[in-house]
């Protein structure tokens, strides 16, 4: 069997998660807000689609909320969005912080809540094919939809993405296109990249603010920058209090990671980000997609200080909880207790003595326990602590199972490392799956939080 053990060399290159400089010119100072929250049922709205024969169903779709008290709230939410303020909102993969697109008010003061680098563009996102359309071809016609006006130009979006949105839009995948002449987005969402990022969410929440706003809406996750990304409005309050005026609270997102990030203009398409949708899925497709490569930085461990980065801001450190994690690769040998003890106490000056284990889908239930168990043979001042049963002194381990399916350890891995913060543990223990359909962008979140990567042998 493949196996490793964490030598000391490896553990003693653990550094705590860095966070950004607040001095630096690559971050706009923070504004303070009071943050309201408004809960919202999102079985209350529904898109009808587009009538005409032969056109993507949400190509144009009409918008109906029957219910008084989800328009009331979406309507003001809408407003604030209209009037250049930031909004929190649910989508199916994680919270999103809009604002909209064409204004740099805007688009800045998402910059400034996040404390996110300048130089890191923000996804576009839309409700219908149409206003991508408007994006795309600026100087189209106009109609009214609910009463607002709603730009429904006739620009392009290139023929090679069709396949791509008929199968995965609305859902987690995000397309690269070209920014027009007279880009009607604000200079400040690409960040100076020649092309801009797109995608139409399948979360009612999010199509309904760009369709009662009308404005395409530039939502980066909604964490502090750096932090794992939200995946309930629980989440967006600890990171965002005080910073935006208002959170849509429309429950836990189902994915529970970003989107994929495509570039399809280039030969062969190059995934920028693995998300949502699995590469193996895009390859399917056929034609240019069955050629479809990962990029390579997507795949390096940030503690990898060598990758140039191929998309903007993958040069920063991402995901990561307070705690430092310990990612063990698929096939690596599951931590002993010597190992436990070592990462805790070189974790940093504040030494708590919590140890968290994430278990996916070989480390047995227990596995803390019995870590703990073999390091009593050598030492009697060991204990240990699960979920609902306290352990008192010593070293306290506290250990969650993710599950062992690909959707099901995604969805629930934010989640978890933001619940050992708030246990207060010092290093999280992870384990690794292989990296393959949801495994590529599940890993991939992990390298980029993990400060030590505990490598598979032979
Ligand atoms: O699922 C998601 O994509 C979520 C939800 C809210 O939609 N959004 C999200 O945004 O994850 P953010 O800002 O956390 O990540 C956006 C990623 C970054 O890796 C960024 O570098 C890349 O998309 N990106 C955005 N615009 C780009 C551009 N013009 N060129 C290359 N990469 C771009
Ligand atoms: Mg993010």
């Amino acid at each position: 069997m493949p196996s490793t053990t964490l030598s000391p060399a490896v553990l003693e290159s653990y550094t705590p998660p860095q966070s950004p400089s607040p001095s630096s010119s690559l971050y706009l100072s923070r504004q303070s807000s009071h943050t309201a929250t408004s809960t919202v049922d999102a079985s209350k709205i529904s898109f009808l689609p587009s009538s005409e024969p032969g056109l993507h169903p949400y190509d144009s779709p009409t918008l109906e909320i029957d219910d008084p008290a989800t328009l009331e709230a979406l309507t003001n939410a809408a407003d604030l969005l209209r009037q250049g303020k930031c909004v929190a909102f649910p989508t199916e993969t994680v919270y999103g912080l809009g604002a909209d697109a064409t204004s740099t008010m805007g688009v800045n003061s998402i910059y400034a809540a996040k404390q996110r680098p300048l130089d890191n563009p923000l996804i576009v996102h839309v409700s219908s094919l149409s206003q991508l359309r408007g994006i795309l071809a600026p100087a189209d016609s106009t109609t009214t939809t609910n009463g607002h006006a709603m730009n429904t130009g006739g620009g392009e979006i290139p023929e090679v993405y069709n396949a791509l949105i008929s199968k995965f839009w609305p859902g987690p995948l995000t397309i690269l296109l070209s920014l027009p002449t007279d880009s009607p987005l604000s200079a400040a969402v690409t960040a100076g990249q020649p092309k801009f990022a797109a995608r139409l969410p399948s979360h009612p929440i999010a199509q309904a603010l760009c369709h009662l706003s009308s404005l395409p809406l530039a939502a980066p996750s909604a964490n502090a920058s750096g932090n794992p990304s939200p995946t309930s409005a629980s989440h967006v309050f600890t990171d965002l209090r005080n910073r935006i005026p208002l959170i849509i609270d429309g429950g836990p997102c189902s994915v529970g990671l970003e989107s994929t990030v495509v570039d399809g203009l280039r030969d062969p398409p190059i995934v920028l980000r693995p998300g949502g949708i699995s590469v193996e899925a895009i390859r399917e497709l056929g034609g240019i997609w069955a050629k479809t490569v990962t990029s390579k930085a997507s795949l390096e461990d940030a503690a990898d200080s060598s990758i140039i980065p191929e998309a903007p801001g993958m040069k920063y450190k991402h995901y990561a909880p307070r705690a430092g994690v310990v990612l063990y690769e698929f096939g690596a040998r599951a931590p002993c207790g010597k190992d436990l003890v070592r990462s805790a106490i070189l974790s940093g000056k504040n030494f708590n003595g919590k140890v968290g284990i994430l278990r996916t889908r070989t480390w047995k239930a227990g596995i803390g326990e019995l870590t703990l168990d073999c390091l009593k043979s050598e030492s009697g001042d060991v204990k240990s602590e699960f979920y609902g049963n306290k352990g008192v002194g010593g070293l306290t381990v506290v250990e969650k199972g993710l599950g062992k399916g690909g959707e099901e350890i995604g969805r629930g891995l934010f989640a978890a490392l933001r619940e050992l913060d708030d246990v207060g543990v010092d290093v999280i223990h992870v384990e690794g799956i292989e990296e393959v359909l949801e495994g590529l962008a599940i890993m991939n979140r992990l390298r980029k939080a993990a400060s030590v990567v505990v490598r598979k042998v032979g």
